[in-house]
């Protein structure tokens, strides 16, 4: 029995070591990994600041590959895998790591170039096909050259004379080396127009929030992100006469202007609507966190009211440059805790909305936690106060938020709407 364990196990060992004596080379394994992987941001006109594409492209930067993907800096993609199931992960497999890492160990070598894959052709325009609105802002906004970064709201009406059902929204960045990332919010109260007036330019200047409270969102888009679409019978509501604020960050560190008009593509409901998607919010606004506290913990809980129960279809973490980790759990009534997100090395400029692979369900008496961590030492590399200062909740780039938006449906929920055509 042993011996056949052994020669078994010697079996395995040999086949796992043998592709070790040919190392990968670029046009047969790197290449179609790069294209996966990579290619989305890393291209030439995308956000990335260098293009992966050709052999040249990524041998010059092999090191700094290597030291991005053994790091899981890259491809950027926050979520600790193991807490919560996630639609799109950017993660790379094992498999795919130690390929990189092999590559780069064995001189980088190229291979046969016959061997590369066909190059991968990305679509032009919109992905979702043709939308059935188009939103846009006013006018093109400069962002002037080394600005960093620059938080800015732009408004833009619907003019719906009726309420509309979104089920697919998709974003255009005017200029995609400039746009960081989007969000949206939809203002019902005019609270965004008189806050773009009473600022000269285009928008207002805005980063945590939109500066209003909002009537919910239409998603966002970063690099690489898919455009969002939600599962059959559920709408994002569009209340008629509604602005659309559009949050963009930019940055700009280069020495030219550079200009954008980001524009936005709604599809609405074509089947019936029974289930509006809508965001709870778990928060905590009372709080201080000390100057030079490295691990400050911010709590705040949530339970799901008796008679509503719901499922969460997405989940989006948000606090600003202090935030160093948050984890969301769902500790239903049995007791039985479900982690719903975790992410341990928060980066502001890589939020965004994470879909459920499935929708979680969570019954009424579910407990949602949410535990956000700050760090208010002047170690901080992304700390904006010099020295630190007690920082509480605020909009600004120097304040902080500890928020968690679950995007939820009620399950009980039948508006019953159908499109009229
Ligand atoms: C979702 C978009 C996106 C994807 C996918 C992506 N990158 Fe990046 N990458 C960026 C951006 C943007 C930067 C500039 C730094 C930043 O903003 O974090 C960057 C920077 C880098 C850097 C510079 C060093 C660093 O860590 O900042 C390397 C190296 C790199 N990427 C390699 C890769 C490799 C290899 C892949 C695929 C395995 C990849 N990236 C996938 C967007 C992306």
């Amino acid at each position: 029995m042993r011996g056949l364990l052994t020669a078994a196990l010697a079996v395995v060992l040999l086949a796992s070591t043998a592709p070790a004596l040919e190392p990968p080379t670029f046009s047969e394994h790197v290449a179609p990994i790069l294209q996966q992987r990579c290619q989305t941001c890393h291209r030439p006109g995308e956000h990335a600041p260098f293009s992966l594409l050709t052999y040249r492209d990524v041998y010059q930067r092999r090191d700094d590959i290597r030291d991005a993907v053994q790091g899981r800096a890259m491809p950027p993609w926050k979520p600790v895998p193991g807490f919560g199931d996630f639609l799109g992960s950017r993660r790379l497999s094992e498999t795919e790591l130690t390929t990189l890492v092999r590559w780069v160990a064995a001189g980088a070598p190229e291979g046969d170039p016959a061997k590369l894959p066909p190059p991968v052709v990305f679509p032009k325009g919109w992905t979702l096909g043709a939308p059935d609105h188009v939103l846009e802002m006013a006018e093109t906004y400069t962002v002037p050259a080394r600005a960093g970064d620059v938080y800015r709201c732009f408004v833009i009406p619907t003019n719906f004379p009726e309420d509309r059902w979104v089920t697919k929204a998709e974003y255009a960045p005017g200029d995609r080396k400039l746009v960081h990332h989007i969000l949206s919010y939809i203002d019902t109260t005019g609270a965004a127009e008189r806050l773009d007036h009473g600022e000269p330019g285009l928008g207002y200047t805005c980063f945590g929030g939109p500066g209003f409270a909002s009537a919910g969102g239409l998603s966002g888009w970063a690099p690489g992100i898919r455009p969002r679409v939600l599962e059959d019978g559920v709408g994002m509501l569009l209340p008629k006469g509604a602005n659309v604020v559009l949050q963009m960050h930019y940055h700009n560190s280069g020495p030219t202007t550079r200009s954008d008009r980001t524009r936005m593509a709604l599809h609405f409901a074509t089947g019936p609507i029974d289930k509006r998607q809508r965001s709870i919010p778990i928060l905590n606004r009372t709080f201080t966190i000390p100057p030079g506290e490295r691990r400050h913990e911010v709590r705040a809980s949530w339970t799901v009211p008796f008679g509503r129960d719901l499922h969460a279809n997405a989940i989006s973490p948000h606090m600003h440059l202090l935030g160093r980790a948050m984890t969301v759990t769902a500790t239903y009534p049995d007791g039985t805790v479900r982690p719903l997100i975790h992410i341990d090395d928060w980066d502001f400029n890589w939020q965004g909305a994470y879909m459920f692979a499935k929708p979680v369900p969570l019954p009424q008496n579910t407990r949602i936690d949410m535990v956000a961590v700050f760090d208010n030492s002047a170690e901080n590399p992304r700390q904006p106060n010099r020295p630190p200062r007690p920082v509480s909740w605020g909009d600004g780039t120097t304040d902080e938020m500890a928020i968690v938006f679950l995007s939820v449906t009620f399950d009980a929920e039948r508006i019953g709407w159908k499109p009229s055509r």
